[in-house]
């Protein structure tokens, strides 16, 4: 139980300031170009992105992924971010309430609601810790801090390197129906970094998922986290599988071929602007989702830091629509785009 609260904090601390980004992996988002259109014919204005999301309206399609609870420090964060979220009319995450579920008392560090109250707000749990905790326990997690809806996690290559991590990854699609049933279309699963992929995603869809975000590889590698934590033999094959896993931009326009319009699609993993954003809104994405560069900034000087580099993602994203002539997420997901180099490759293999 302190054992997980202090993973907690060194993770943080490694996200904060560490190495986390291995430099030479990629979303693939560079292969995705959107075309300019010169005579744009509408206003900034008139630019609407609002979008549904958890039986909420957002008015930006973003998200802001899972990333902590826990501790004290782990609680600013979440509130500085679930309130700039309020703010702005995006939807936020928790991260892993595997700390709430051991020990009752670290609960309040989860608590968003008191400066959230209508936020569109995502519960978390790993997938394993879903197996431990059955349908109730996760419920009671969800229940505990008023969420809209419950992000269970995946992230088998995290777990292999890190050294007191899971090493069994049988049960998974078992658990899924289970949740399923209890949360219907307020289950959200979920990557870390690693991407999910068309196969693994036809199956969830085929049991009843509706929401999936591929979480895919080109910015925090969790391996890498592991990496830098481990020591022998793990922190080698950390170092060996931190480039592993399906870029974000393949993971993306795989995923959205193979599951058809109507899933709800998040795409998070290295998306670090406003055109990043407008980039996976363009394949298929109904919301992007971002950690690392709000955590950062919140680390650096709080909500007010948080909440300027925000600006510059919204005005980025806003700029996007405008410059390809879309005023809304759906016109935008009409125009023509881009797509070259490897980013070809991964959509022919898959
Ligand atoms: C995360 N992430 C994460 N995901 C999850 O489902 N549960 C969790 O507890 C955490 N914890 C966490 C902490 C911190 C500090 C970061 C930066 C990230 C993963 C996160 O939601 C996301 O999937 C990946 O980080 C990829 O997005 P970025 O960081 O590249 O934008």
């Amino acid at each position: 139980d302190d054992i997980t609260a202090r993973r907690k904090d060194a993770h943080l601390d490694l996200c904060a300031t560490g190495d986390v980004e291995p430099s030479g992996n990629s979303t693939l988002l560079e292969c995705v170009k959107l075309v300019h259109c010169a005579m744009p014919e509408l206003s900034v204005e008139d630019v609407d992105l609002s979008t549904p999301f958890l039986g909420k309206r957002l008015r930006y399609p973003l998200l802001v992924t899972g990333m902590t609870g826990g501790t004290e420090r782990a609680g600013a964060v979440n509130r500085d971010l679930a309130q700039l979220a309020e703010r702005h009319g995006l939807a936020f995450g928790v991260g892993s309430q595997r700390a709430m579920s051991e020990d009752a008392a670290r609960t309040a560090s989860f608590q968003v609601r008191q400066v959230a109250p209508t936020v569109a707000l995502l519960g978390n749990i790993g997938m394993f810790q879903a197996i431990r905790l059955g349908v109730d326990g996760t419920r009671r997690l969800v229940d505990g801090i008023g969420a809209d809806g419950l992000a269970l996690h995946l992230n088998a290559g995290q777990e292999l390197t890190q050294p007191e991590g899971d090493r069994d990854f049988r049960g998974g699609y078992r658990v899924v129906e289970l949740l399923v049933r209890a949360f219907g279309d307020r289950l959200l699963v979920k990557e870390t970094g690693c991407g999910i992929g068309p196969d693994v995603a036809r199956r969830l869809v085929d049991l009843g998922v509706r929401n999936i975000d591929v979480s895919g590889l080109g910015g925090t590698s969790w391996v890498r986290v592991e990496q830098l934590r481990a020591s022998g033999v793990q922190a080698q094959v950390g170092a060996e599988f931190s480039a592993w896993g399906i870029p974000t931009a393949a993971a993306l326009a795989t995923v959205r071929r193979a599951v058809g319009p109507d899933v709800h699609l998040v795409a998070s993993g290295g998306l670090r602007t406003g055109l990043d954003a407008a980039k996976v809104l363009a394949l298929g994405a109904n919301l992007a989702g971002m950690a690392l560069p709000l955590f950062r900034a919140q680390q650096a000087g709080g909500l007010p830091a948080a909440e300027a580099a925000l600006e510059v993602i919204l005005a980025g994203l806003r700029q996007a629509l405008v410059l390809t002539g879309s005023r809304s997420c759906a016109e935008l997901g009409q125009r023509p785009r881009v797509v070259t180099g490897e980013l070809k490759d991964w959509l022919a293999a898959l």
